[in-house]
């Protein structure tokens, strides 16, 4: 633990003086600058980010070594939640921890245009509290047996300690916070006996009413709302966007499908084991007689167990960009990150349920141009069926591929999270953040609509 103290005063004395110097002040700043020049583009569009004691933020950064229970969080922490470069000479590569979506989200709020100091203007406001960070330690740690306690000296903080006013105008329907964990691990019901997995944040009446933005939604999801798990690019200008985009367009893709991922290994079925049947049984042949598209290869995977493949884009990203189609089998949860990863790559996503991406990113993928851009195989027709998944993506037309390609192609600036303090070239263009930015604000206005609490 010693050697890597440095590393950690370092970069959060670094967030913290961003944070200070940018919070307060630079809002004012950017309203007085802008009042006049955005006063359209930020009609219903304010901001308020709610003023958190660094119990609820910085404080939980500052320990990301005492996490003895799980690895050493510190160096991902780096360039604002980014992570360290891949190397130094990288401007858009990072070693990106999904789970710094908090981080990620709360230093892109900041130069966020429409800010407002006066809660009363606002129409949402943002808690900059690290939630998944704060729930390490109900998750895995010490206080495990008390996770129903998650988020309450949040809510105690809100509605007694400090302004209660802000929360009570619209009785928290226009708060909303980031989450960067799949809802599945907030959602514990408050009565489960004998204690399971997950903190109870999302069961907790005294929720109900924000917005969450998480990795992943449950099948019917009230307050939250699923984001793209960030990936490693992370691009500081228009330029490096787009020369990206140029090679992922031109790069030759010599197998059909490619799996980046573990498991598959047990014995009864499921779709992970059928895809790991399927490779290993097609690839000799596809070797020996070649096929009708002439692949090199049909199946080409990738292993990633023992989340070696996780601060590493490296060594998925190369054979994603040789590959076709890249399969996305529901493991622990229905999403995973790699579904991104694939999209940056320009690698055709292959969905075996709805669970996994259609009924999830409906800001960022949009549900009704689903089919343009994705297969989806029903897993029970593989697993129990006999469907030879690769039989399925044979089939397809090369003309229809290349359409998709190009679909998918479109939809990489929606998925990546830019670079913050980026180009305005590359402010121009919506990314991840300013799409989830969007959504959020149209979910509170319907919301508070619905409840007749605006005009
Ligand atoms: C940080 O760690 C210290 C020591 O383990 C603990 O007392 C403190 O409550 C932790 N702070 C937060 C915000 O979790
Ligand atoms: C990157 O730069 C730092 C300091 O400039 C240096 O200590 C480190 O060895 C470099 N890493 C690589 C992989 O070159
Ligand atoms: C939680 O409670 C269970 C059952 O009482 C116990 O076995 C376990 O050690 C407790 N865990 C912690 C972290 O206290
Ligand atoms: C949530 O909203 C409902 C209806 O607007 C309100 O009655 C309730 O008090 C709110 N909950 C909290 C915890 O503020
Ligand atoms: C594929 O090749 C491996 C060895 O490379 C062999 O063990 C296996 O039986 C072969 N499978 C088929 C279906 O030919
Ligand atoms: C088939 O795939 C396995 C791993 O999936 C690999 O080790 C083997 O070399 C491949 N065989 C051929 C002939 O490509």
């Amino acid at each position: 633990m010693a050697p890597s103290k440095p590393h950690i005063s370092i970069y959060i004395s670094i967030i913290t003086i961003f944070l200070l110097l940018l919070n307060p002040t630079k809002s004012e700043e950017n309203k007085n600058l802008k009042s006049t020049t955005t006063e359209n583009e930020c009609e219903q569009r304010w901001i308020h980010i709610r003023k958190l004691p660094p119990k609820f933020n910085l404080d939980l950064l500052s320990n990301c070594s005492e996490y003895t229970f799980l690895d050493d969080l510190c160096p991902y922490l780096a360039n604002h939640g980014l992570g360290q470069k891949t190397h130094n000479r990288s401007h858009s590569w990072y070693r990106t921890d999904p789970s710094m979506l908090e981080l990620i989200f709360h230093r892109r709020m900041l130069e966020y245009p429409c800010l407002t100091e006066d809660p009363k203007t606002a129409n949402a406001v943002y808690l900059p509290y690290y939630a998944a960070f704060d729930s390490l330690r109900y998750l895995y740690g010490p206080e495990y047996n008390s996770s129903e306690q998650h988020g309450v000296h949040l809510f105690h903080f809100l509605t007694k300690e400090n302004h209660p006013e802000i929360w009570n105008r619209h009785s928290g329907h226009d708060h909303f916070l980031v989450m960067a964990r799949p809802a599945w691990d907030f959602a514990q019901p408050l009565d489960n006996d004998p204690h399971l997995w997950g903190t109870s944040f999302l069961e907790l009446p005294h929720f109900f009413n924000v917005t969450a933005l998480t990795l992943e939604s449950r099948a019917w999801p009230w307050q939250e709302h699923a984001v793209p798990y960030p990936t490693s690019f992370h691009p500081p200008n228009l330029a490096l966007l787009d020369s990206w985009i140029q090679r992922v367009r031109r790069s030759k893709r010599s197998s059909l499908a490619l799996f980046a991922g573990g498991g598959g290994f047990s014995a009864t079925p499921n779709i992970r084991r059928s895809i790991r049947m399927e490779c290993d049984n097609d690839n000799n042949s596809s070797n020996v007689n070649g096929n009708s598209f002439g692949y090199e290869k049909l199946c080409e995977t990738v292993d990633c167990s023992n989340g070696v493949c996780e601060h590493d884009p490296i060594r998925f990203m190369k054979p994603m960009l040789g590959a076709n189609f890249c399969l996305q089998p529901p493991g622990d949860t229905p999403t995973r990150k790699s579904t991104f990863d694939a999209i940056l790559a320009g690698c055709i996503p292959v969905f075996f349920e709805d669970l996994s991406a259609k009924s999830q990113y409906s800001w960022h993928l949009p549900e009704n141009e689903f089919e343009g851009f994705s297969v989806t195989i029903p897993k029970e027709d593989v697993v129990f069926k006999g469907l030879k998944i690769f039989d399925v993506l044979q089939r397809i037309p090369r003309a229809r591929v290349r359409r998709m390609r190009e679909k998918v192609l479109e939809l990489i600036p929606r998925v990546v999270y830019r670079k913050h303090n980026s180009s305005p070239g590359l402010r121009n263009k919506k990314d991840a953040f300013d799409l989830t930015i969007d959504g959020t604000l149209n979910k509170i206005r319907s919301r508070l609509q619905e409840l007749d609490l605006v005009l």
